[in-house]
């Protein structure tokens, strides 16, 4: 059995900011409503159409400059989207045309703001199997072409940002090993946050009807989702310590997914753990779904709030439901 190791991060985001004045302008929202409710000030929309895979690119080659390797030594791309530019093929697909490497195999995975977590899973297993030595990780969305920036939508699309973060999963040769990964979900509660259409069951998939009643804006059942994480969160985050023998005073940070600072806050509340253990970047690009735990790995490195032998416990919660946590030996 080979150790596997996050060798190396890289992130981008589209230049555009949306200030919650903004969305003011576009909605029957506030500044104040959106800070109290979420933390959030502001989040990053892309201007020209651009494709997930194309956003992914800068993120992805900085992750390979920074595990200081080629792309030529990358074994496998896994893309954790629920923002694929077309309904098929996968967003990996499109990305290794633009990374060219051809003949690479290619994942999408579809477990929403979980991804990055179950993506970094799978890695782990090609790589302590040795199937595989590198694998590029990618967690990205184009979120702002399919909110809906009525009022009607306003609950919901104040809360997400565009972005991508990107991490090369190498072989490890010395301490610094991703230690556990834990992976859940639950079904049941699909249709509490999700998107209806276009749907796999009907001809057309999606018809002016659909369109009519915003059947394609993602609906959500705030409270609901708001309930089960604070409760998911701090639970999967246990689940790590327990199998690291951890307690809860072996943790230097966790990097819990961008959701909401309220739910951030819960969490650390509930672990009994200072808030400045719990990294938090939401205040910048709202809820980045798959993207935003790389992207608040990135940002938590170059704050130094991440150093070499540190522990690190990764967790998240969304749509699925689906929830993961990883601990992670820096
Ligand atoms: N701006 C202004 N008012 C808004 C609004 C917005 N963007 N969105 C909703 N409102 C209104 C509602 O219509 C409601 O008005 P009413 O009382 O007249 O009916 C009022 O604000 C309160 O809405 P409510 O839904 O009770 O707010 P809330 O306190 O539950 O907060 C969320 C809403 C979405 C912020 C909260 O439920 C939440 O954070 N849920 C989890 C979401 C999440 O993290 N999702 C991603 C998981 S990965």
């Amino acid at each position: 059995m080979y150790k596997s190791k996050i060798a190396g991060i890289g992130a981008n985001v589209p230049e555009n900011v949306i200030t919650n004045f903004d969305l003011e302008k576009l909605m029957d929202t506030s500044n104040e409503w959106i800070l109290e409710r979420t933390g959030i000030h502001e989040r990053r929309f892309i201007t020209q159409p651009t494709g997930a895979a194309e956003l992914a690119l800068p993120a992805c080659i900085k992750a390979v400059k920074n595990a200081g390797i080629n792309k030529s030594d990358i074994d496998l791309i896994i893309v954790a989207t629920l923002t694929p530019e077309h309904q098929c093929p996968g967003t990996s697909s499109f990305l290794q045309v633009l990374l060219e490497l051809p003949g690479v195999p290619t994942l999408d995975i579809r477990v929403q703001c979980s991804g990055f977590i179950y993506g970094l899973s799978i890695a782990d297993q090609f790589i302590k199997t040795g199937q595989y030595k590198n694998i590029l990780l990618i967690g990205v969305e184009v979120q702002s072409v399919g909110l809906d920036l009525s009022t009607e939508g306003r609950d919901l699309s104040v809360l997400f940002g565009d972005g991508a973060g990107a991490a090369v999963i190498s072989r490890s040769y010395n301490d610094s090993a991703i230690l556990s990964t834990h992976l859940f979900g639950d079904g049941r509660y699909a249709k509490d946050l999700w998107v209806e259409a276009p749907v796999g069951y009907q001809n057309p998939r999606i018809s002016a009807k659909m369109l009519e009643e915003g059947k394609q804006y993602p609906k959500m059942n705030g409270k609901h989702v708001f309930k089960h994480a604070i409760v998911r969160f701090p639970e999967v985050v246990r689940t790590a310590l327990k199998a690291n023998n951890w307690t809860i005073d072996d943790v230097d940070i966790v990097i819990p997914h961008q959701a909401n600072q309220r739910i951030i806050e819960a969490i650390a509340k509930r672990l009994e753990l200072p808030l400045e253990k719990v990294y938090s970047n939401i205040h910048k690009y709202g809820n980045t779904t798959a993207a935003s735990i790389p992207l608040a790995i990135y940002d938590a490195l170059n704050e130094g709030k991440i150093k070499n032998g540190d522990n690190v416990i990764l967790a998240a919660f969304g749509s699925g439901f689906t929830w993961a946590s990883a601990a992670v030996r820096w």
